[in-house]
């Protein structure tokens, strides 16, 4: 059989999803994983962001890929939709036209949860409630204390909210 070049750079095969210590389930390398290898592809239905309101309990699976569409992965997706987020993550999302590559931003190790940090952006100046909302438990030290995005001017700001709760 002929693989595809996609499926010969992508190695799926060195991780797992599994129960994760920060949030639900998550995915664990289960092979050493050199940095810059190109890990697993978050793949999902294309489908309009206009078409998916946010949760109200901020819990979100959609990937962004442009303005007007989202990746859906309850729909043709894999366990790329179960890496959680860190704000000091092991890994990098990159984007080639409409599809979204995980890659490693060092070695991993077998064992080690699988993070990349989503960068949450709203469209909007963010409130109190919405950083709370996707408040982070990644539990590192930098821990900005929450998904979203968040510019150097708010920091200390989000991290005050986030002691306070
Ligand atoms: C794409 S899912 C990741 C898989 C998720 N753990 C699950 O079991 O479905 C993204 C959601 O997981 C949760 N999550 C991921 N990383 C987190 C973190 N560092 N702190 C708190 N919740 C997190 C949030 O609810 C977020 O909206
Ligand atoms: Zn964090």
């Amino acid at each position: 059989m002929v693989k595809k070049v996609d499926d010969i750079q992508t190695s799926e095969n060195s991780v797992v999803a599994r129960r994760s210590p920060v949030h639900g389930t998550g995915v664990f390398a289960i092979k050493p994983i050199p940095k810059g290898a190109r890990i697993i592809e978050y793949k999902g239905r294309r489908v309009l962001w206009s078409d998916h309101k946010e949760k109200k309990n901020g819990h979100t699976e959609l990937f962004h890929i442009s303005a007007k569409y989202v990746l859906d992965p309850s729909r043709d997706g894999n366990d790329a939709r179960y890496i959680n987020h860190s704000c000091a993550p092991n890994c990098e999302t990159m984007q080639d036209g409409e599809r979204v590559f995980v890659f490693a931003l060092r070695n991993i190790k077998p064992g080690e949860e699988l993070f990349y940090d989503y960068g949450l952006v709203l469209g909007r100046c963010f409130t109190r409630e919405e950083a709370l909302l996707h408040r982070c438990r990644c539990g590192s030290r930098n821990c900005r204390g929450t998904m979203l995005a968040v510019p150097p001017s708010r920091r200390a700001q989000v991290l005050r909210w986030a002691a306070e709760t």
